[in-house]
């Protein structure tokens, strides 16, 4: 099972403190070196509300949750030993946090909006972009970001960030939630390894999960929770 807590990042300063309490000394720094301050409060109350769903996971108090950063800035859980995997998105006021026991696990929400000029050919394949302009143009957008979400969880899960492009996973592009990869790679075989999913945070605001599974079937969950 994969749970996709989500919520809103807006809370009183007494429990942003309180947030704040909970963070590593690296974390304040973080917090600390953000040059605007609505910026600040976005680290602070994902990175909190993070540790304290995983606590709760582990079994364990917020601050006791230790935090490594990969290479290329993906946070993984090391204290207390877990199989658990995690990773979140914050974006246009709201977190998603999706943690689960699988190999690896990659989340991303975008807010919908315009896109300039013709910005498919960047983000999708050749193939996507054929399939792409059959898509009837009041689908268009929220098409557009739902394959934008699947990509990017996919290159979050793997850790690499958008430095692995895009392109590299050819999705059948949809706005349902059920999202079908093709390729990754240009392999055909390989997806058979990842389960995607969409869901939406708001009307005006999507997301996807990209989840290694080694090939089992994997339920998700999607949990709404107060970050006050
Ligand atoms: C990861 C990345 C795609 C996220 O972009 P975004 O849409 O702006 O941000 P999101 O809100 O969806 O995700 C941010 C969160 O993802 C996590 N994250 C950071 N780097 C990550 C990575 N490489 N892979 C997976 N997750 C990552 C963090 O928890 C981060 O939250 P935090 O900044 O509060 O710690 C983008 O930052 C990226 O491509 N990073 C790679 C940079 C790189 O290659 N650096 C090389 C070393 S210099």
């Amino acid at each position: 099972m994969v749970t996709i807590s989500v919520w809103p990042l807006a809370v009183s300063a007494a429990r942003l403190a309180a947030l704040k309490s909970v963070l590593s000394d690296d974390e304040k720094e973080r917090a600390g070196r953000f040059k605007l301050e609505a910026a600040a409060r976005e680290f602070v109350l994902s990175r909190g509300v993070t540790r304290e769903v995983l606590a709760a996971a582990c079994g364990c108090t917020a601050t006791e949750i230790v935090l490594t950063i990969g290479a290329r800035g993906k946070p993984r859980l090391v204290t207390p030993p877990s199989p658990l995997t995690f990773n979140l998105s914050h974006s246009s006021g709201y977190c998603a946090l999706a943690v689960g026991a699988v190999p690896a696990i990659g989340v991303d929400i975008e807010a919908l909006r315009d896109t300039v000029g013709d910005v498919a050919k960047n983000v999708f394949s050749a193939r996507e972009v054929e399939r792409y302009a059959t898509v009837a143009p009041a689908d268009r957008m929220r098409t557009f970001f739902r394959g934008w979400v699947a990509k990017e969880a996919f290159l979050k899960a793997t850790g690499e960030g958008l430095g692995g492009g895009l392109k590299s996973l050819e999705l059948h592009l949809t706005t349902a939630a059920d999202i079908r990869p093709l390729a990754i790679g240009g392999d055909e075989t390989a997806p058979s390894a990842w389960r995607f999913h969409g869901f939406d945070v708001t009307e005006s605001i999507v997301g996807a999960v990209a989840i290694k599974t080694d090939g089992q079937e994997v339920e998700v969950q999607i949990r709404r929770i107060e970050a006050e």
